[in-house]
């Protein structure tokens, strides 16, 4: 009998985010169709996909509308370099991401991957300091907890120790600062209290370090990788602030919450208080979303200054990066497909009614004692399964049950979190309110006093 799919696959591919010999005991699934929020594997079996893919995907996989734009595309212009060359996808999507700030930020520097944007936002932020006759302005900053990607720059302000410990040496030392993550809060204390106690290290950080430091790179409301943290948007406004003051650069890393996941097109535009003017960061990253879950593609928007500081008779004083996919005409034309369908569906209001659709689904959630944290925002649902109920290697055994229950599921650690597609309806929310439920009786453990142990590392 010939091998199947997964059985080559562990043979011949090595996979992302996996520990090899284990991969043995959850084998991949072989998806040979995607239909909305269903991925379907060889033998036909459904699943849904709960994390959108890894949160790229936005409206459903093989969606008609993005599809039909990419034949288009294919048979006009696959791709050209953008170096001495431009395009329509390319330059269009520039321009209404722009507009989408009101113009506060644009210049769209286009790459590929989530980590490509953030390598390209550090690398800008230290050569706009350098270029502007502050050369001393090398260090970086970023939040405890926070995940910004793997290559080494990203990885650098990264504080997740599964992924950045084995590279610890490799990478530039950085300052960590307390993360605002509300589940911090001690009993009386508010999100927006543990908001301010995380402003007021920042702020004691600056004080002393500021004249070294080039920026800080956040990842705004909702520190995703680590297992959903949330946070009050007080925290943005202030770092706002802060970094004005102190002459740091403010990165919003927006590759998971942009596109609309927590509820406006981009996160920050939470940040400004109802009926205040808009603030924005100096650099903005977006990925994963914006081409709809179809090709890599993301891209760091700037704020009129900083890209000013780049403009030289000097070669060298521009920001020379690239990568050879850089602004892809597919990519470009499929994030152009996701702007149609922002501007003509008016997803961000259908969403709240799926949001509430799904959050009423999940009710009960509050009544189990197995879990704590309950969250929501926008399309993000998570909580946390308490330790003693999880038993050992949870998020494996969990998705291992999930899929028994048509769902794609990875928990982080402890805990389970939901970003669908945004495809959601009533009777699809009541189903997987449903399976979820069901998954969690299947896999949590009667609480044994003493039985705590220690976590397996969280992997998204
Ligand atoms: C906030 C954030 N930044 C950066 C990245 C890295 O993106 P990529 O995996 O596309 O390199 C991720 C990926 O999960 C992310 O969530």
């Amino acid at each position: 009998m010939s091998a199947s799919l997964s059985q080559r696959s562990l043979q011949a591919v090595w996979h992302p985010c996996t520990q090899m010999q284990r991969a043995v005991h959850a084998p991949p699934l072989a998806m040979v169709r995607g239909e909305g929020p269903w991925l379907f594997d060889e033998s036909g079996q459904r699943y849904f996909d709960t994390s959108s893919s890894w949160w790229v995907n936005l409206f459903g996989h093989a969606d008609p509308g993005i599809n039909a734009a990419l034949k288009d595309q294919l048979d006009r212009l696959p791709h050209v370099m953008l170096a001495g060359c431009t395009h329509p996808p390319a330059v269009e999507l520039a321009e209404r991401l722009a507009q989408r700030t009101g113009n506060a930020l644009g210049h769209c520097f286009f790459g590929s991957d989530g980590a490509s944007a953030v390598e390209i936002a550090l690398k800008m932020s230290f050569h706009y300091w350098r270029n502007s006759g502050l050369p001393n302005k090398q260090e970086f900053v970023c939040l405890r907890q926070s995940y910004h990607g793997e290559t080494l720059g990203a990885l650098a302000v990264t504080d997740i120790a599964v992924f950045r410990d084995a590279y610890d040496p490799l990478l530039l030392r950085t300052h960590l600062v307390m993360s605002p993550d509300a589940r911090q809060a001690q009993p009386g204390e508010t999100a927006a209290d543990v908001a301010r106690r995380a402003v007021a290290a920042l702020r004691t950080l600056f004080e002393a370090r500021a004249e070294h430091i080039a920026a800080i790179i956040l990842e705004p409301l909702v520190q995703a990788a680590t297992g959903m943290a949330l946070y009050d948007p007080l925290y943005l406004r202030e770092v706002r602030a802060l970094c004005d003051a102190f002459e740091v650069l403010l990165i919003a890393d927006e590759i998971a919450v942009g596109c609309g996941r927590t509820g406006t097109f981009f996160a920050f535009e939470q940040a400004a208080l109802p009926g205040a003017a808009p603030i924005w960061p100096d650099l903005l990253c977006l990925s994963k979303g914006i081409s709809g879950g179809y090709l890599p593609l993301s891209l760091v928007l700037s704020r009129p200054q900083l890209y000013a500081a780049f403009l030289d008779d000097d070669v060298a004083r521009g920001f020379l990066h690239s990568h050879s996919y850089t602004g892809n005409a597919l990519a470009c034309r499929a994030a152009l497909a996701v702007l149609d369908r922002f501007d003509q569906a008016a997803v961000l209001q259908t969403n709240r009614t799926r949001a509430a659709q799904l959050t009423a689904a999940l009710a009960p959630l509050r009544d189990d004692a197995r879990l704590e944290h309950l969250r929501q925002l926008g399309m993000i649902w998570a909580f946390d399964v308490r330790e003693p109920f999880a038993g050992a290697r949870f998020a494996e055994r969990f998705h291992l049950a999930g899929r028994a229950r048509e769902l794609l599921i990875r928990p982080i650690g402890r805990t389970v979190y939901l970003m669908p597609p945004y495809v959601l309806d009533a009777s699809l929310s009541d189903w997987l309110a449903r399976q979820l439920r069901a998954t969690l009786d299947d896999v949590l453990q009667p609480a044994h006093p003493g039985a705590d142990r220690p976590s397996e590392p969280a992997v998204a």
